[in-house]
């Protein structure tokens, strides 16, 4: 572009290359070379969540620095002011998610939030779903606070006055002769709290479109996004999308990069439909890492190469005093509260695998809720919670409120409901599926449980049949009698698309208050996992829909196991055609026996 050939060329040409690693002999990043080249330094971070402070590596306080302490707001802008002030041309972008996460968001809302970001300089911002957890107008007064941050979403249409006229497809940087647009998960109403007047359309066609529009207005073709819709969907955006170069995500707390536990590259490359390559970049979460990549675009706007990785925020890292000053006094009027010692729990009630399989601190809240439930309602049998609903994981030692409420920190209430038992096993079919059986939409997180129920499933089996056995009580779920259970009013009312959505129901005590008195009649906290929620081989065909068997003591298939009352057999290939004969058999056999009896046989395939 002609913008900057010549006004950037005598910009930089004096300044010297060895400003920072050896790798800045190569790349200069200074301004537009003869071929039309451009190099630009892009930063990002995302699903901050309220960390405005340092905080421990379960995303605690940070009461035990010893141990190592992570992120910070302080330590963000001091490693972002320095580093930026060695890139000529830097965008600094914030993909989401700040709210909600710590007592800093819990105490004040948004309002010591937006202090922070308007001292980082952000250049533009998309919103995540938990920027919605206290409504419209909240987010509404949170936006009207930013100074100078354009807030961009393409997928966000709002006829809420406050949103409507403060949220933007995507922003035009005139300088940078860049596009940047915003995008957010679609599942935002199904997880968070925005009103009816604001909606949320499919991110690929949203993004295409801003693209479009991008194109047809202006002669920009560097292009990039914030995408606050999780590492899986912008790959798949990636690829869907034409004239797209480079995705900046967050909301799937993805780390990306050569470190250990990455799940990915940094960036993760991807070709598009025109078969040009798309860069996906993502900072994990709470700000430990700040995102970095310098990228050279063509003439064209394609990326011809890049360099980058994301920034460590660590106990050696720099912190800007006078922010870190703020911090502290905003932190004063609840460290008291938060620093009070509840109990102490001599194993790591660990919250990081809640998302992927049974978890001791999903074990442990759903066992405070039944245990609370169960003297006022002897009918209650067990408890259901969302993963996503427990934040942080609590360590050994002594557990403050201020670790109760930054793992729980949505205030939600316990409530009791009452389904059938054929709809319940196809909320749990669901939740394995991550495809809600009533609705065909999807499930937005795992589950957790508590003592009463026990639930196996087969991850490899097809949708809509991984769910294999469901105990409840010494008992299999009877699909004919009708269960009372305690959940949370965010999941009974549709959040998570766990349930059929249902107002019927008295609200009890909140998730934190729930806990804080289960910890203080269990301290000191010494559990451990106890395979309420297993992965097994099998199926469970076909369905039973509850009628109590005939006699189910003359059958006996060959080559077949018990257990638990379901029988055992082989597995091949499932019912598919490529079943082995011997299998296709036995259920050609069953089948003749009759509809009774089939009803009462669950079998289950051993994996091959
Ligand atoms: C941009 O960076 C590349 C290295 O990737 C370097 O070769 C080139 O000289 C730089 N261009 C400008 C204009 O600084
Ligand atoms: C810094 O963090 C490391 C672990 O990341 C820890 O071992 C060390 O003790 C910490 N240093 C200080 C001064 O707290
Ligand atoms: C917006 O700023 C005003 C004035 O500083 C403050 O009183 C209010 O709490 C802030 N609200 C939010 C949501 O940031
Ligand atoms: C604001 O309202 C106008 C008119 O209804 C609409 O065209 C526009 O898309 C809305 N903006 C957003 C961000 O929803
Ligand atoms: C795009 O570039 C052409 C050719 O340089 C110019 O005539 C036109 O005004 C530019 N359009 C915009 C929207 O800047
Ligand atoms: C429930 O009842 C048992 C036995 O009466 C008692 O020990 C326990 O503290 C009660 N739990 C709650 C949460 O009230
Ligand atoms: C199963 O459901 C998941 C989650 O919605 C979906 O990603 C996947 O494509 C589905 N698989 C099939 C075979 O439909
Ligand atoms: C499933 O079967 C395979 C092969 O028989 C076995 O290796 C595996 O441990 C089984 N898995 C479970 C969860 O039982
Ligand atoms: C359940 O199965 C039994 C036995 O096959 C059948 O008689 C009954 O009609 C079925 N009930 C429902 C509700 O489908
Ligand atoms: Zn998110």
């Amino acid at each position: 572009m002609k913008l900057f050939t010549t006004t950037a060329l005598a910009v930089f040409a004096g300044l010297a290359v060895a400003d920072d690693v050896l790798y800045s002999r190569r790349l200069q990043k200074r301004g537009i070379d003869s071929a039309g080249n451009y190099n630009i330094s892009f930063f990002h971070v995302n699903d901050v969540h309220a960390h405005l402070d340092e905080f421990s590596s379960s995303g605690t306080d940070c009461t035990r620095p010893e141990r190592g302490c992570f992120g910070g707001y302080a330590r963000i802008k001091a490693t972002i002011d320095e580093q930026r002030a060695k890139h000529d041309d830097s965008l600094w972008l914030n993909v989401g998610d700040e709210f909600q996460g710590t007592l800093f968001y819990t105490y004040y809302g948004g309002e010591k939030i937006a202090e922070t970001l308007n001292q980082l300089g952000f250049d533009a911002m998309t919103l995540g779903n938990h920027e919605f957890d206290g409504g419209d107008d909240r987010l509404g007064d949170f936006i009207a606070n930013l100074t100078d941050i354009p807030i961009i979403s393409a997928n966000i249409h709002s006829t809420h006055p406050k949103l409507n006229k403060t949220i933007k497809p995507y922003h035009i940087f005139p300088d940078k002769g860049i596009a940047v647009i915003g995008v957010t998960t679609e599942t935002t109403p199904g997880i968070s709290k925005p009103s009816e007047l604001t909606t949320f359309s499919d991110s690929v066609e949203a993004v295409q479109n801003a693209i479009d529009e991008i194109k047809a207005t202006t002669n920009i073709t560097r292009i990039a996004a914030i995408t606050h819709i999780g590492y899986d969907k912008d790959q798949e955006l990636a690829a869907a999308v034409s004239g797209l170069q480079l995705i900046m995500g967050g909301h799937s707390h993805t780390l990306l990069g050569d470190m250990e536990g990455a799940e990915g590259k940094y960036p993760t490359i991807v070709q598009n439909k025109d078969g040009d390559e798309v860069f996906i970049v993502t900072a994990y979460r709470w700000g430990e890492y700040v995102g970095y990549i310098d990228v050279t675009y063509d003439v064209n706007g394609k990326i011809l190469a890049y360099h980058g990785a994301p920034y460590h925020m660590t106990n050696t890292t720099k912190v800007d005093e006078k922010l870190q000053a703020q911090i502290d006094e905003w932190r004063k009027p609840f460290e008291e509260f938060a620093a009070e010692v509840l109990g102490t729990t001599n194993v790591v009630l660990d919250q990081t695998t809640c998302q992927q399989k049974e978890c001791l601190l999903g074990d442990f809240m759903a066992d405070a809720m039944y245990d609370y439930r169960k003297n006022a309602s002897a009918n209650v049998a067990f408890a259901i919670i969302n993963a996503g609903g427990v934040r942080a994981t609590i360590d050994e030692g002594d557990i403050t409120r201020g670790e109760v409420l930054t793992s729980f920190p949505f205030g939600n209430a316990i409530v009791e409901i009452k389904l059938g038992g054929e709809a319940l096993w196809n909320v749990l079919e669901g939740i394995v599926s991550k495809v809600n059986v009533e609705n065909g939409r999807p499930v937005t997180s795992f589950l957790q449980v508590s003592k009463g129920i026990k639930i196996e499933y087969n991850p490899n089996n097809a949708n809509g049949t991984k769910l294999v056995a469901v105990t409840i009580g010494d008992s299999p779920l009877d699909k004919a009698a009708e269960y009372e259970f305690v959940t949370l009013d965010f999941l009974a009312t549709g959040g998570d698309n766990f349930f059929t959505p249902t107002k019927d129901f008295a609200i009890l005590d909140t998730q934190d208050e729930v806990l804080t008195q289960y910890i203080e009649a269990q301290t000191p906290v010494d559990i451990a996992l106890d395979g309420r929620i297993a992965i097994v081989n099998g199926t469970a065909t076909p369905p039973t829909n509850g009628t109590t068997p005939p006699s189910t003591s003359a059958v006996s298939p060959p080559a077949s196991t018990s257990t638990g009352g379901y029988t055992v057999v082989p597995r091949s290939a499932g019912f598919s055609s490529d079943a082995t004969p011997v299998v296709a058999r036995q259920v050609g056999a069953f089948a003749a026996v009759g509809v009774a009896l089939v009803a009462a046989l669950v079998m289950l395939w051993a994996q091959l």
